[in-house]
């Protein structure tokens, strides 16, 4: 089998881990999370969102947040920006990588950016055009790339062409979200084999919640297809606000715990992740969702 040598690794924690917390978490912690990731090696760490705080009171302290972090030279901080606002207060508060969100469900669109698919494609074309004069790198999500918590099943033909403008407006990579976490192999490899006929594989990055407990088995399944790029989140940290009952992103210590085990080159110290996991689990009050990160917090030998 013809598994990727290495894997990009894109930690989500500090904003889809945490932007569904109902309690404030200071922005102190946010900024030590992100710091102490860096440090362990994570290259990419999406830090926070320039959402409404109306939406999303939890990304409220965005630009603290982004302006408070000591920047690793080898480590990259995404940000979210749905528009143009978004935008503008991300580059104000130094922002060099952001993420434009949409999705394959007409009715998870409406619920969590107030707009349709069509209108949100529209809206994200300045946000590019802005970007790309400020030669800063844009990433693309699709959410709902299984199912949708209002609609159901979602046709992955939807996400491929979803997923294909993204692309083609200048997204450099585009992220795969089951947001609800109801993909299996069987279903994920369906969806990848849609949107792998329209961008080259080694350009989209699957981001996989934990509902149904498939997450692992899910990158297991992509990492067949030729993925080399997975969304995580340190203890499995997270939800999100507009999908009721979705549990967090896989956890990064499982992740890195699969891909070192099957051989594959992450950069990542899984000993210096799991006590981070440790860490933030217990402040922010959370029994700690990695698998692999209790057991290595426990001393637990293979
Ligand atoms: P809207 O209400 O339609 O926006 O919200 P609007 O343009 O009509 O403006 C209304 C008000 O919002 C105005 O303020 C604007 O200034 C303000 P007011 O005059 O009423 O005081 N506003 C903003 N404020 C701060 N930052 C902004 C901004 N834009 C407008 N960027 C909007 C549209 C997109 C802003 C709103 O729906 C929103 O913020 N939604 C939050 C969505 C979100 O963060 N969801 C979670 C992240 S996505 C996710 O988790 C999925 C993912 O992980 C992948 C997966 O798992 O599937 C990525
Ligand atoms: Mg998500």
């Amino acid at each position: 089998m013809n598994l990727p040598t290495k894997v990009k690794i894109v930690e989500v924690g500090p904003r889809d881990g945490l932007q569904n917390e109902k309690t404030l978490v200071p922005s102190e912690t946010k900024i030590e999370l992100i710091n102490r990731l860096a440090d362990a090696g994570l290259r990419v760490i999406e830090a926070t969102s320039f959402v409404s705080p109306k939406w999303v009171p939890q990304m409220g302290d965005n630009a603290q947040v982004l302006q408070g972090i000591t920047r690793h030279p080898a480590t990259v901080y995404p940000v979210l920006a749905p528009n143009l606002q978004g935008f503008d207060a991300a580059v104000q508060a130094g922002a060099t990588e952001v993420a434009i969100f949409a999705a394959a469900s007409e009715s998870f669109s409406r619920k969590n950016i107030n707009c349709s698919i069509v209108d949100s494609l529209k809206r994200f074309e300045p946000v590019v055009c802005a970007a790309s004069a400020l030669d800063i790198k844009v990433r693309g999500y699709v959410s709902c790339v299984v199912g949708c918590p209002y609609e159901g099943a979602i046709d992955p033909d939807k996400v491929a062409e979803v997923a294909h403008t993204l692309f083609e407006m200048g997204c450099y990579e585009v992220s795969l979200g089951d947001t609800v976490g109801v993909g299996n192999p069987a279903s994920i490899q369906r969806m990848i084999e849609a949107c792998a006929k329209r961008i080259p594989v080694t350009k989209l990055a699957g981001h996989y919640h934990d509902t149904y407990g498939m997450a692992i088995a899910n990158i297991y399944a992509s990492l067949q297809m030729g993925m080399a790029t997975f969304d995580a989140s340190v203890a499995g940290l997270g939800g999100c606000p507009y999908a009721k009952g979705a549990s967090g992103n896989v956890a990064t210590e499982d992740v890195v715990y699969l891909l070192h085990g099957l051989g594959i080159e992450t950069g990542i110290d899984l000993a210096k992740l799991a006590r981070i996991g440790d860490w933030i689990s217990s402040a922010i009050n959370r029994p700690n969702g990695a698998k692999a990160g209790r057991a290595i917090c426990a001393g637990t030998t293979e």
